[in-house]
């Protein structure tokens, strides 16, 4: 069930069989010379809208902006700060409490988010710590790679230059969602290099075409299937768990 295409009254009888929803949450970003703008949020949106044809999840709008200030040397990109960030995974967080879900299972596309999101989900318990009550919510953070089999299945089918950004893993999964969209150039080197990250120009210095240790060339969109299937099926698990865990306060 997706969000964004039902009504109050829906969500509302949605609440009286479960109180979990998935945020997929991701970046818009550049992805080197070949990978779409979108790919660090279509990627979770994509498993996530594929699983919930399969389970009575209910998916919630993609949090499609994320911290991405070291690709602000690539036109296109858009960044929050990580102090914008938090503040708005916070009112995300509690206007979805405040309905009475009481799991959110943010689900991402970003290495670059991980220790803002964490940041996050520490202020929204520390308000609930400081006034000695119970939070009454409990919040998750999965990157869709990290998801049970994927890293597995993506080093099975990408044993050399899988890199980590731009990697052909997730080229492969929008490629599979949006044929149309699928972008060719002649790499150079074959395999990015990889580095530190720090501020954009820093960044664009020393990964001039955007990728990190990545050769994209490698993707197809029949991979890019296979990614998905097997998130989307690893996602209805994990979310029923974490849907059953109970509340001890
Ligand atoms: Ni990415």
């Amino acid at each position: 069930m997706l969000l964004a295409q039902s009504t109050w009254p829906e969500i509302e009888a949605f609440l009286t069989r479960s109180k979990t929803v998935i945020i997929p949450i991701g970046s818009n970003e550049q992805h080197g010379p070949t990978g779409l703008l979108g790919t660090d949020w279509m990627c979770p949106e994509i498993i996530a809208h594929e699983a919930q044809k399969d389970a009575d999840i209910l998916v919630g709008p993609t949090f499609n902006i994320g911290m991405a200030q070291h690709h602000l040397g690539f036109p296109g990109t858009i960044s929050l700060r990580p102090s914008t960030f938090i503040a708005a995974i916070g009112d995300w967080t509690r206007s979805l409490a405040a309905h009475g879900f009481e799991k959110i299972y943010f689900f991402n596309g970003h290495g670059g988010n991980v220790a803002t999101i964490e940041a996050a989900f520490s202020e929204l318990y520390a308000e609930a710590s400081f006034a000695r009550q119970p939070r009454g919510y409990a919040l998750k953070l999965r990157n869709w790679w990290d998801l049970s089999g994927i890293n597995r299945l993506a080093q099975t089918q990408f044993p050399v230059g899988h890199g980590s950004h731009a990697t052909p893993s997730e080229i492969a999964v929008t490629q599979w969602a949006y044929p149309h969209a699928i972008k060719t150039a002649d790499y150079s080197p074959t395999i990015a290099p990889s580095g530190p990250i720090r501020e954009g120009l820093d960044f664009r210095a020393r990964h001039p075409d955007g990728r990190m240790g990545s050769d994209p060339a490698l993707a197809t969109p029949e991979k890019g299937g296979e990614l998905v299937r097997a998130a989307a099926a690893a996602l209805i698990t994990e979310v029923a768990s974490f849907s059953a865990e109970p509340f001890l306060v």
